[in-house]
């Protein structure tokens, strides 16, 4: 019975980044209850990293099934294009008004994290064509950000594997060092820190480019599928300055790192830093139903609203501001807020980061260990001092899986997110596999 689950996977089904060699032996899920998934075969793992980082609040919420029974039931889906609305939609965007950052009070909505960056995207060039800077077109990005796949998503996409099939990609995205503490790949001057260095090479690439032609700078806070990218404090702050100072919108692409997942409800607030556009996905629905979208600063609000109907905002999905998405997104954001979910980010990250610091202690091949809230990685090197990779995280990963803890890796780090209601217990069961399976690869070696 499995077996031919397995073919007609096999034979039927193209899965995101998919290569045979990387689906020879899938896991088939087949339900998931906490932390935890079940597969078809009887094995129980904790999602380390909450699917792609998005189920917030763990698996099995009966209560986001039966918003979603009940919208559906009254009226599943409309169209939600100029001239239309729905309930759900509007309380929705009203209850996130103000919510992420005080300026960002109006929502256009996506059904995901590229959907939502193209939107941004679009909205930035839109922005100054209505303010006659039709040349600011440009959109600055950084090396190993993840912004999606999309053709222009994938192309503000930093990390390189994403693009030479699909080449060419769109025409004014470029990429300037990431603020990468342990392995910083820009000049350090005497006297600056490595974050106001990594935000100096912005200030550079707009002046080389020419201000007049830069139209957005796009970040996310802490860079997730990149490898849990955590910046210096001194970063953002500096980024917003330089972004005001030559008049480029900073687009913070927080579809990770929104919702709590950093132990702030949205990770800018850390640094006192309001960006002009949001992008939000995964956890504003804790992945029960796909939705994402844009916050828009009140000037960008201002601009699509004093259009002249021949500058019309021509942007639109069948899906904005789907109903059932939205009704969901009501209730996951009611279980954020009454389990206090970012508040339990930050305390069981703390234990996290805490422990796999020790294990940094215990074991030489630990080269670096960051974190904020439940968003950590584990960075391992072949030596410490040079700072050289073996290959080592690989087999960790599939030691990991074995002793039942499921999760992913970028390069050579080991990355860790689990869903935002996990328990302490979790976190050291977690901290202890973490630490059998390390065990078990160098003592093979
Ligand atoms: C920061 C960030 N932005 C955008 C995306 C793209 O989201 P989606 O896969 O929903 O298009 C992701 C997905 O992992 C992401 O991590």
């Amino acid at each position: 019975m499995i077996e031919d689950l397995l073919n007609q996977d096999r034979d039927h089904l193209l899965h995101p980044l998919h290569h045979p060699n990387s689906h020879a032996h899938p896991l088939i899920v087949e339900s998931g209850e906490g932390i935890y998934l079940h597969t078809v075969d009887g094995r129980t793992l904790i999602d380390g990293l909450s699917a792609l980082w998005n189920v917030l609040v763990g698996y099995g919420r009966s209560e986001l099934a039966a918003a979603a029974q009940q919208q559906m039931s009254q009226l599943a889906y409309c169209s939600n294009y100029a001239g239309l609305a729905n309930l759900p939609v509007i309380e929705l965007a009203e209850r996130l008004a103000g919510y992420a950052y005080p300026d960002l009070n109006y929502t256009y909505f996506t059904s995901g994290g590229a959907e939502a960056n193209e939107s941004a995207f679009k909205t930035a060039r839109y922005y100054w064509k209505r303010l006659g800077k039709p040349d600011k077109v440009k959109i600055i990005a950084r090396q190993d950000a993840y912004h999606g796949v999309t053709l222009a998503a994938m192309s503000a996409t930093g990390i390189a594997p994403y693009w030479p099939m699909f080449e060419p990609r769109v025409p004014g995205f470029l990429h300037i060092v990431a603020p990468y503490p342990y392995r910083f790949a820009g000049d350090v001057r005497d006297g600056e820190s490595i974050g106001e260095a990594a935000a100096r090479a912005l200030e550079e690439a707009i002046v080389r480019e020419g201000p007049e032609t830069v139209a957005a700078f796009i970040a996310e806070p802490v860079q997730g599928a990149g490898g849990v990218i955590v910046p210096p404090h001194d970063y953002f702050p500096r980024i917003r300055q330089i972004c005001d100072q030559y008049e480029v919108l900073f687009i913070a692409d927080e579809v990770i790192t929104g919702f709590g997942r950093t132990g702030e409800l949205f990770a800018l607030n850390r640094y006192g830093v309001q960006p002009d556009i949001l992008s939000f996905a995964k956890g504003i629905t804790s992945g029960y139903l796909p939705l994402g979208g844009i916050q828009l600063s009140d000037a960008i609000k201002e601009v699509i609203l004093t259009a002249p109907p021949a500058q019309t905002w021509m942007h639109a999905y069948t899906y904005s501001g789907h109903a059932t998405c939205c009704a969901v997104a009501l209730a996951n954001l009611d279980i954020i807020e009454r389990e206090d979910l970012s508040e339990q980010a930050r305390v069981m990250g703390g234990r996290l980061l805490a422990g796999l610091l020790a294990l940094a202690e215990e074991f030489d091949c630990i080269g670096n260990v960051r974190g904020l809230g439940l968003m950590c990685a584990v960075e391992f090197v072949a030596d410490r001092e040079t700072k050289t990779t073996g290959n080592l995280a690989g087999p960790i990963l599939k030691a990991c899986l074995e002793r039942g803890l499921l999760t992913r890796a970028k390069g050579e780090s080991l990355l860790l997110a689990p869903p935002l209601i996990i328990t302490e217990e979790e976190v050291d069961t977690v901290l202890g596999i973490v630490q059998e399976a390390i065990l078990s690869v160098i003592g093979e070696r």
